[in-house]
């Protein structure tokens, strides 16, 4: 399948039009930002087929355990073809420890095991900084349905088993993420990405940091830790 028109260009992807309406091909960018895009900026070496490789291979996994996704196929190992959905303007976070701005808004420290995973919702509006809304808030607003939402919070907790069970295998601590969901035929299916840069991944053992922290924080070996991911994965 051939790329057509730049549709949209975001900070870790460009999206592109195909000859088919239904399908768009996502193109992964070794461009980082942080701190909602104006505060720090970066390049990763390799990040976008780390990032491309891993959502896809994730979600194959969720495909088979009955979560739909927007995965078609991957192209190569930056490109993939996925389904054309309407994006739902709401970051769908889930968390199993404490960290980030949950840590830092409740004053919690970082690592501090949940009782049970805590779901949050953010409105994805860069020129408000995405903040914090409640479910409630987004119906209101017309953002998302009752029904919507509640499809969307169901999917979202098996998502965090299925998740935390495959890192797991590969001794990686999945402390929280981040995830996207679109309309498509009716129904809610999950698109956008889950990689190194919207999931919180702790060394089962050390509690080193594998992900986008190392780049937010300066920790060093910022390329290795996303390799090291890659690798564990067997991708
Ligand atoms: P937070 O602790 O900064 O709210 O982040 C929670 C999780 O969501 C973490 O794994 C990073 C991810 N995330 C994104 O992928 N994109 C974002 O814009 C934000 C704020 C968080
Ligand atoms: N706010 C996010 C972060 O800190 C990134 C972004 O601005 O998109 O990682």
């Amino acid at each position: 399948m051939e790329k057509g028109d730049l549709l949209y260009e975001g900070k870790a992807k460009k999206v592109f039009t195909t000859i088919d309406p239904d399908l768009l091909i996502v193109s992964y960018k070794d461009d980082v930002a942080a701190f909602d895009g104006e505060l720090k900026k970066g390049t990763i070496v390799g990040k976008g087929a780390v990032n491309n490789r891993m959502t896809n291979y994730i979600f194959k996994i969720l495909e088979q355990n009955g979560i739909p996704t927007h995965y078609v196929q991957e192209l190569s190992d930056r490109e993939t073809v996925v389904k054309h959905v309407e994006i739902i303007p709401l970051e769908v976070i889930i968390r199993n420890a404490s960290a980030g701005s949950f840590s830092k808004r409740l004053n919690i420290e970082e690592g501090r095991e949940l009782l049970q995973p805590a779901l949050e919702l953010c409105y994805k509006d860069d020129a408000l900084g995405d903040p914090l809304i409640s479910d409630y808030d987004a119906i209101a607003l017309e953002k998302v349905t009752r029904k919507e939402i509640d499809q969307i919070t169901e999917y979202a907790f098996q998502i965090n088993e299925i998740l935390k069970e495959e890192l797991a295998r590969v001794d990686i601590k999945l402390v929280d993420f981040k995830i996207e969901f679109g309309r498509y035929e009716g129904g809610i299916i999950l698109a956008d990405e889950i990689s190194p840069d919207t999931c919180r991944l702790w060394d089962a053992r050390t509690n080193k940091k594998l992900d986008k922290d190392r780049f937010r924080h300066d920790l060093g070996n910022v390329e290795a830790a996303y390799e090291e991911v890659y690798e564990r994965l067997g991708l």
